[in-house]
């Protein structure tokens, strides 16, 4: 019974051959999923016999933790899904596995599996930007990390250290290198002068290196340059300041002399500056100066009469920055 059913369908799909398995659509071929800088993309061939119109459905799912697919980019025709870009949560230690599947009007072809990955473990790093910053002798690196589509590199890979590699232009088999760095600015003091040095760099972390940067080259300077052009300007100021004082003290008195000379004004005239101010005005100032008089009684005086004349004193004491004007 069985048996003739299944002899009947082998017979009609010989017999109708190519038109009813073309009802079929064939699947996409090829299907990975791979990571740069923890994005996570699903990438296809057409298929074998590519059909009209193709367009195609992904599904992922975080291959420990979750038993269903869930749903990537629906109805595409390109050939890859950047699942990352979808806003579905992605985890930095997540092993992720997908899946596409083409379509063709309301026909659609069986789901292809792709690879599974572990982000952490499989992405693949970018290599670090790198530029460099001639100073005299040395040379200083500055470090830039790739930037990563889900978390940071440092979040993901708490040991990332710097190995630096240099050598001078042309001789490469003598490079030197400098492992274990944790800062991104490294000054490489250990050069020649008037040299030109060529600086790669490598991101190590505790699950793989990162992709090395391409070289980068610059030349050293005078190695004495800019610290001794600084060193003796500072001299310069210094030496000239002292010597101004030195001058300033040994001629003080000769100075002192071409501004104060000492013919100066005829005899008459100091007599007058000198001769004891006689203007009413200035009379009247000088006698109403009441200051003399306490000072007299305080410091005269003790004991019982301290405190009857007490009180002017205070009054002085308080108004004494008005004193020229109540006066
Ligand atoms: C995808 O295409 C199918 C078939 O054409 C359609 O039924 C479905 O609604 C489409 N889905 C989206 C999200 O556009
Ligand atoms: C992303 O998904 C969250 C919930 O999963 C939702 O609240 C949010 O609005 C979504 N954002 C966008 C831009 O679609
Ligand atoms: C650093 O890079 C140099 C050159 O590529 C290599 O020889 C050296 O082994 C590396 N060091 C570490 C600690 O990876």
């Amino acid at each position: 019974m069985s048996a003739a059913v299944c002899a009947f369908i082998l017979t009609f799909s010989t017999t109708l051959g190519p038109t009813v398995v073309s009802g079929v659509l064939s699947a996409p071929t090829n299907v990975r999923l791979s990571s740069n800088d923890m994005n996570l993309v699903l990438r296809w061939d057409s298929p074998e016999r590519p059909a009209s119109s193709l367009v195609y459905t992904t599904e992922f799912k975080s291959s420990v933790y979750e038993a269903a697919y869930r749903v990537g980019c629906v109805n595409i025709s390109n050939l890859e899904c950047d699942l990352s870009c979808l806003n579905i949560s992605v985890f930095h230690y997540g092993t992720y596995k997908g899946r596409v599947q083409a379509q063709s009007g309301t026909e659609s072809s069986a789901w292809m599996e792709s690879n599974q990955i572990t982000l952490d473990k499989d992405t693949i790093i970018s290599s670090p930007d790198v530029s460099l910053f001639s100073n005299g002798a040395a040379i200083e690196v500055s470090i830039k990390d790739p930037v990563f589509t889900i978390s940071a590199l440092r979040k993901v890979y708490h040991s990332a250290t710097y190995n630096i590699t240099y050598w001078k232009h042309g001789q490469r088999e003598k490079a030197r290198s400098k492992s274990n760095i944790q800062q991104n600015r490294v000054v490489l003091s250990d050069l020649d002068p008037w040299t030109k040095y060529c600086v790669r760099v490598q991101i190590i972390t505790e699950r793989k290196p990162s992709k090395p940067s391409a070289a980068v080259c610059e030349s050293t300077t005078n190695e004495e340059a800019a610290p001794w052009v600084a060193a003796v300007a500072t001299f310069g100021i210094v030496a000239t300041l002292v010597a101004l004082v030195v001058v300033a003290v040994v001629y003080r008195k000769r100075f002192s002399h071409f501004l104060c000379p000492e013919d100066a004004l005829p005899q008459h005239f100091k007599e007058y500056l000198l001769a004891p101010p006689n203007s009413p005005m200035y009379l009247a100032m000088r006698n109403s100066h009441p200051p003399d008089e306490i000072y007299n009684q305080v410091s005269v005086i003790a004991d019982s009469r301290t405190l009857e004349e007490g009180q002017p004193l205070e009054a002085a004491g308080r108004n004494c920055s008005k004193q020229p004007d109540t006066t």
